[in-house]
């Protein structure tokens, strides 16, 4: 990871110099435009593969944790490598199947060779009022993140689209959700598993063909809640270095609730968002999924 430009290395004043691929930001410390590509045009999906598939601040790490409890048969230690970046793509085709895979890629840059395949996609969907609040903190405390300036700059970026990195949630979901009703694709949310995770893994386990007895359910309930894995290194982000994720900025678990844009939001920035969440998504997700 050295010898990437972020702003723990170069000055808090200097912009992060973002990796652009097909006109999208990706955040440089992970990414470079030919791991993209590899994912995107040459990565070869094989028919068991699992992929955990998300906009940033959804829950990605919570899946995570919940299927590689889920799939014991799968070392901890490789866990759900994210291959589409420069170290996760090695340990990805290093990956003795089946593999657990993770990205934030939009459907588009979608490895090409999955729609021709078996392999299975869980998306996970958040409130995109609770990403964007998630995704104002998270921004300030990865290096590869440029610092908002305010929350009011970082919910106008967020509405433009493509000015934040991994691209706009809107076309993110819109994307993703063509695949909705496709026997190979699992449609959950941050907000479903908040409600009833033990379900949620029932559910996610019969998706998976795995069976798990009541005490081995109980354990991947208990080992994802919010609790266990904020103090769990393994996954709550504290084993980074400094100059990646700077734990004196913020905390990866942060708060793990629903509504926490309600602390943030004014009235007049709830009312202009839900109206450009109407132009942009339509009736696409039905009553909001999140109520
Ligand atoms: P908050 O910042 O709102 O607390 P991602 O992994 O996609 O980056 O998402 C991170 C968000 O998921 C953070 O949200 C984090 O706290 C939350 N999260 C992670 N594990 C969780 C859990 N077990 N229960 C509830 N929220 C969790």
């Amino acid at each position: 990871l050295q010898g990437h430009p972020s702003k723990a290395l170069q000055g808090r004043a200097m912009p992060v110099e973002y990796v652009m691929y097909q006109g999208i930001k990706f955040p440089p410390a992970y990414n470079s435009e030919q791991s993209l590509h590899f994912a995107h045009r040459e990565f070869q999906v094989q028919d068991d593969d699992v992929f955990n598939v998300t906009y940033p601040k959804s829950g990605t790490v919570w899946m995570t944790e919940i299927l590689s409890l889920i799939c014991r048969t799968v070392l901890n230690s490789t866990r759900m490598p994210w291959f589409t970046t420069r170290l996760g793509l090695e340990a990805a085709l290093n990956y003795p199947p089946p593999r657990l895979l993770t990205c934030h890629l939009p459907i588009q840059l979608f490895p090409t060779s999955f729609f021709g395949s078996r392999a299975k996609v869980i998306y996970t969907l958040r409130n995109p009022k609770d990403v964007l609040v998630s995704y104002f903190y998270f921004s300030k405390m990865c290096s590869s993140y440029e610092d908002p300036e305010s929350f009011e700059q970082f919910l106008g970026d967020f509405l433009s689209g493509d000015a934040v990195p991994h691209g706009s949630w809107f076309n993110h979901v819109r994307g993703w959700m063509e695949m909705k009703g496709k026997d190979n694709f699992f449609f959950t949310t941050y907000e479903e598993l908040q409600q009833d995770l033990r379900g949620s893994v029932q559910r996610l386990c019969q998706f998976l063909g795995q069976a798990l007895d009541e005490g081995a359910l109980t354990a991947v309930v208990e080992n994802a809640s919010f609790r266990t894995m904020r103090e769990n290194q393994m996954c709550n982000s504290t084993l980074l270095p400094a100059d990646i994720m700077d734990q004196e900025k913020g905390t990866f678990l942060r708060k793990g609730i629903c509504g926490d844009w309600k602390n943030h939001f004014t009235a007049a920035q709830s009312k202009a968002f839900d109206g450009i969440y109407r132009d942009r998504m339509g009736g696409l997700l039905g009553a909001f999924p999140w109520d």
